[in-house]
C-alpha cells in the first residue's frame, strides 16, 4: 500500500506491524498512531544524505510544528537532528523532554519580549531573526541578561515554490523575513552586524511546504548564495550557515507526485559547493528543516464509524467520532488523504460517501467522496493514512471535544506517548 509500514492481512489493516483493529479496541478512538521506526528511518535518510554530500557541520533540523510532543524531541535528539521551535510552548516541551537546547532554532515572525526572554533563559542555540524590531529587542534583552546570542537572519528570496498559497512563504510579499529584492535584507544584515549582543552566523529562508519540484531548493540556493556574496562584498563578512528551510512534499495518495529526498539533497549540496567557488565565498554549512517529511507517513488516525446516512439521489455520509478537531487539513486546504476501512480492508468498495466528523459544522469533512465497503456501519474502524504531520499539532477543542491520544508503535508493540485528554482536562482553566 501507500507506504511500507502499511499492510493488509486477513482483511485487516496493519500499521508498523500492529493490528490496527486491535489497537482501536485497546486504546479507543479516535486514536493517533505513530510508527517510531519510520520517524527514525526518515531522520537517518536526511542525516546520511547531508553527511555524504553537504559541507562539514551541515545538519537537519526537525520542524517540530509538524508534530510536537515530549517523546518526539527525545527521538529527534537521539537521531542527532536539531529542532526548529516556534513558540514558548514548543521550547518548553523540547526542554522538558531533555532536548539539548543548543541544537534548537527559534523561528517566528513575531516573537514577544516574553518569548525572547524565555528562549534565552532556556539556552536556545539560535534565533532565526525575522525583522528589524526583533533584532532590536533581542539585542536589548540579551544585553540585559548578559548574553551574546547566535542568530540566523530570515530573508525572502522571491521564489515561488508552486505549492498552495497557505504554505507559500518565500515570495517577496510574505509576512516572513525581510526581502532581498527590496534592499531591506541587506539593511537587516547591517543592523544585525552592528548589534553587540548578537552574533550573526547565517541566513535563512523557507520557500514553502509540499514541494515536489526538484529545482525549487536549487533556485532558492542560487538567490541565497548571491546574497551571501553581496554580504561579503559590502561588509567583508563571511556567512557561515545557509539554512534553506523545510518543505519536501510527501505522498498522501496513490498517483501523487514524489520527490527523492536524498537525491535532491545531493543535487542542492553539489550546487552549493560549485556555486560558492564560482562566487568566491566559503562554502556555507547547510541546514534543512524538514517537518512533514519526517513524520507524515509515520502516522495514521483511527476512528469508529457511527452513523451512515444515504440521502437518496443526493449523497452519502459516513460519520466518525473525530473530525476537523483532530484533522483540520481538508477544511483548511482541501488536503487529500487515503482512507481504509481497517476491519474490512479487503472488502470490495460499494459505497461512495463523504467521511465526516462529529462537529456541529458542515465544513467538518475529513475527506470527500471516499470508497467504503457497501456494508459499512456503526462500530467499523476507519483509518486515515499519512496523518503524522500537522494533525495532532493543529488539533483543537472545538465543540469541547477532547484531543485523541498518541500511541507509539514500535516493532509491533504499542505504548502511550500522549494521553487522551479527559473531560476534566477541558475544565482545567475554567473558573467554575
Ligand atoms: N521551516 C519553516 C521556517 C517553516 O515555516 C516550516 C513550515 C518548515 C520548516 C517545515 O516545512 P515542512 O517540511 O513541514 O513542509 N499546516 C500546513 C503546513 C504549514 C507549514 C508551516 N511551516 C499543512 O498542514 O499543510
Amino acid at each position: 500500500m501507500l507506504y511500507d509500514n502499511i499492510e493488509i492481512k486477513d482483511g485487516r489493516l496493519f500499521f508498523a506491524g500492529a493490528d490496527t483493529v486491535k489497537l482501536a479496541a485497546e486504546y479507543g478512538t479516535p486514536l493517533y498512531l505513530m510508527d517510531e521506526n519510520k520517524i527514525r528511518e526518515k531522520c537517518r535518510e536526511y542525516k546520511s544524505a547531508l553527511d555524504a554530500y553537504a559541507s562539514d557541520g551541515s545538519c537537519a533540523i526537525y520542524a517540530s510544528k509538524a508534530c510536537s510532543f515530549g517523546g518526539i524531541y527525545r527521538i529527534i535528539a537521539e537521531e542527532g537532528l536539531g529542532a526548529d521551535v516556534v513558540s514558548a510552548g514548543e521550547i518548553f516541551t523540547a526542554k522538558s523532554a531533555g532536548f539539548p537546547m543548543e541544537k534548537a532554532y527559534f523561528q517566528g515572525n513575531n516573537k514577544t519580549d516574553e518569548d525572547i526572554r524565555f528562549a534565552l533563559d532556556c539556552g536556545v542555540g539560535y534565533f532565526v531573526c525575522d525583522n528589524f524590531e526583533e533584532l532590536d529587542a533581542l539585542d536589548r534583552i540579551a544585553g540585559e541578561m548578559g548574553k551574546v546570542q547566535r542568530i540566523l537572519l530570515r530573508v525572502t528570496p522571491g521564489i515561488d515554490p508552486h505549492t498552495y498559497d497557505e504554505v507559500s512563504t518565500g515570495k517577496v510579499d510574505s509576512k516572513f523575513g525581510v526581502a532581498i529584492e527590496t534592499g531591506q535584507a541587506i539593511e537587516a544584515v547591517k543592523a544585525a552586524l552592528s548589534k553587540k549582543n548578537l552574533l550573526l552566523e547565517g541566513i535563512h529562508c523557507h520557500v514553502g511546504s509540499m514541494v515536489f519540484d526538484s529545482d525549487v531548493f536549487v533556485r532558492a540556493a542560487a538567490v541565497m548564495l548571491g546574497f551571501i556574496a553581496e554580504i561579503k562584498k559590502v561588509f567583508g563578512f563571511e556567512v557561515k550557515i545557509l539554512d534553506l528551510g523545510g518543505g519536501y512534499g510527501v505522498k498522501y495518495y496513490e498517483g501523487q507526485g514524489e520527490i527523492d529526498i536524498p537525491a535532491n539533497i545531493r543535487q542542492v549540496a553539489e550546487y552549493i559547493s560549485e556555486k560558492s567557488v564560482e562566487l568566491g565565498i566559503k562554502t556555507p554549512s547547510l541546514r534543512l528543516e524538514p517537518g512533514r517529511s519526517i513524520v507524515a507517513d509515520a502516522g495514521i488516525t483511527l476512528y469508529s464509524v457511527g452513523s451512515v446516512k444515504k440521502i437518496t439521489g443526493y449523497k452519502n455520509y459516513v460519520s466518525v467520532d473525530g473530525g476537523m478537531t483532530d484533522n483540520p487539513r481538508y477544511a483548511l486546504y482541501e488536503a487529500r488523504y487515503t482512507v481504509v476501512t481497517a476491519n474490512k480492508a479487503d472488502s470490495p468498495l460499494g459505497l461512495t460517501a463523504d467521511l465526516v466528523g462529529r462537529c456541529c459544522e458542515s465544513g467538518d469533512i475529513i475527506q470527500p467522496s471516499v470508497g467504503f465497503p457497501a456494508d459499512i456501519g456503526r462500530g467499523d474502524t476507519v483509518a486515515v493514512l499519512t496523518t503524522g504531520a500537522y494533525n495532532y499539532s493543529m488539533a483543537s477543542n472545538y465543540n469541547r471535544i477532547p484531543r485523541p491520544p498518541i500511541v507509539m508503535v514500535k516493532d509491533g508493540k504499542s505504548s502511550v506517548a500522549v494521553r487522551r485528554e479527559s473531560l476534566e482536562d477541558l475544565l482545567k482553566n475554567d473558573i467554575l
